[in-house]
């Protein structure tokens, strides 16, 4: 990367202030969170942690170290309002929660504690974490930082989707409850594509094991080799595989699904 980011450890300080004070701004009477911006909250926190060690990992100089972790503390900002105003973390019923966030850390002022080509960097990292894919014209500075926050982001689903299956929590994830059965394999179409090696149509999920199916394909969509490292010594794989129900392609999806991890481990 030329013109490496400068951003000190101080102003990430100063961002995770702001943070934690802005969320906090959302708690009840009884200073707690509603539970789905709590969840928001640890959410935010993991992921700036795992985007400052992919982005260490990656050999990224300290400036940049960062502005990664900044990009990952930032990315969800706009959830708090997004939820206390709608109450739903879907941006199909309310409003884009990228567009959201960067409005959120504007109205801040953040950017402006940054370089210029820093906050370009922070913005577009933000813009464009929740789309599909990162557009093809994405300034060049700013494609590695938008690549590790989704990385980090798709991390922390992993673990939340995980987590929340082992200790019957889905109920917190209304947005995903609403619309899917809980039960049942995978749909047809999903297995499909994952076969494929395609991507899923929203309108294709109907089971939770479809959304369980949807993230063993990102396998494919991670692009640094730590944050494939951490799906490999997390155990990623087989933790959401335990999830999945009996069906006749079940071993076939887990068997692929290692030797994706393995082949771009390997590749890396
Ligand atoms: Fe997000």
């Amino acid at each position: 990367m030329e013109n490496q980011p400068k951003m000190t450890p101080e102003l990430f300080h100063r961002c995770q202030d702001w943070f934690e004070t802005y969320a906090a701004g959302f708690a009840g009477a009884d200073g707690a969170l509603p539970p789905m911006q709590q969840l928001k909250l640890e959410h935010t926190r993991r992921v700036a942690a795992d985007a400052r060690a992919i982005a260490a990992e990656a050999g990224w100089d300290a400036g940049a170290v960062e502005l990664a972790a900044a990009t990952g503390l930032l990315h969800d900002a706009g959830r708090f309002s997004q939820y206390a105003e709608f109450r739903t973390f879907e941006d199909r019923r309310s409003v884009n929660h990228a567009e959201r966030s960067l409005a959120v850390v504007e109205q801040a002022g953040i950017p402006a504690w940054l370089a210029p080509d820093e906050a370009a960097i922070l913005r577009d990292a933000i813009r464009l974490h929740n789309r599909p894919a990162i557009p093809d014209d994405i300034p060049a500075a700013s494609r590695p930082f938008a690549e590790l926050v989704r990385d980090a982001d798709k991390l922390d689903i992993f673990y939340i989707f995980d987590d929340a299956l082992s200790n019957d929590r889905l109920s917190l994830y209304p947005e995903i409850v609403l619309h899917v059965r809980l039960e049942g394999p995978p749909s047809p179409a999903v297995l499909e594509a994952f076969f494929k090696r395609e991507p899923v149509h929203y309108h294709a999920i109907q089971t939770v094991s479809d959304f369980l199916i949807v993230q063993l394909l990102w396998l494919h969509e991670l692009h640094f080799r730590p944050a494939l490292r951490r799906v490999a010594d997390r155990n990623t794989i087989a933790r959401l595989g335990r999830h999945l129900p009996p069906f006749p392609e079940r071993e076939a999806v887990l068997a692929l699904s290692h030797r994706v991890l393995a082949e771009r481990l390997d590749e890396h």
